[in-house]
């Protein structure tokens, strides 16, 4: 097989011109096609996908690659609608300043401008991006989209009544990371975060993945509005797994 430079050089080669896909794990099937169809083994397909997975959250032009293609998709295999947590979790509260960060699509952030919010949206996939602004404008709310990555946005500091994370592939249980998070945070400030979970130490796991046990210890300096840790429907995949849901307040 390849080596892992060789892994990931073809990979970006391939999603420059894949066909269209809908989600992220369609995309990784449709790889692993392409891979056997071209002679090479099970295993070394598999080897392949766990080579890219691991190499995509240090490297973020595999992310706007494939979500610039899964956007154009005319298909979206996800919600394009917002997170009911979000919806839920901001039905009761005055709008201030919010951040979505890896906002894809805008779902989340379009919905919060047409409540009022002042809405900053980061995402690295420019397609995303656009798909957002063109919303906004429709809706004739305002929205800042931001390109870039979350990694090296500045968050500030009592910045933000609100950030979201949906379904973002950041470190957001690592301590670093949530320490610039709660700092960013303005007094009542909330974060709301939704994705897949798994454990640590669990086998397989993808990028988006939390551990929710390491999200609340994270986060032990807010105070805990709502935690789930569930197997369900997740807004990103038509196949039931294990999901985390958490809202946290900044005293
Ligand atoms: C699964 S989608 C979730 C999008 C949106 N939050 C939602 O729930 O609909 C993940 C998004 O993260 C973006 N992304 C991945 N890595 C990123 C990074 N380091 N910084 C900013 N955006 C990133 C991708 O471009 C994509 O739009």
């Amino acid at each position: 097989m390849w080596s892992d430079d060789r892994i990931w050089q073809e990979w970006i080669g391939w999603l420059e011109r894949a066909p269209h896909v809908v989600t992220p794990a369609h995309a990784a099937r449709a790889y692993r096609a392409v891979l056997l169809g071209a002679g090479h083994t099970d295993l070394e397909a598999d080897h392949a996908l766990r080579v890219i997975w691991r190499t995509m959250p240090e490297r973020t032009d595999g992310w706007r690659l494939l979500f610039n293609n899964l956007y154009a998709s005319p298909t979206p295999g996800f919600s394009t609608v917002a997170s009911p947590l979000l919806v839920t979790t901001v039905a009761a509260r005055v709008p201030g300043a919010a951040l979505d960060l890896a906002s894809g699509q805008g779902r989340n952030a379009v919905h919060l401008a047409q409540l009022g919010w002042s809405v900053t949206a980061v995402d690295v996939s420019e397609v995303g991006l656009e798909i957002a602004a063109e919303r906004a404008l429709d809706m004739s709310v305002a929205l800042e989209t931001i390109r870039g990555s979350v990694a090296s946005f500045d968050l500030g500091s009592r910045a933000w009544d609100l950030i979201v994370l949906t379904y973002a592939p950041v470190p957001v249980a690592e301590s670093d990371f949530a320490r610039r998070l709660v700092r960013s945070l303005r007094p009542d400030g909330v974060l709301v975060v939704e994705s897949f979970a798994s454990d640590r130490t669990a086998s397989g796991r993808r990028p988006v993945d939390i551990d929710p046990a390491e999200l609340r210890t994270a986060f032990a300096d807010l105070t805990v509005e709502h935690f789930e840790d569930v197997v369900g429907l997740t807004e990103w995949d038509p196949e039931p797994t294990r999901l985390v849901r958490f809202v946290a307040v900044r005293s």
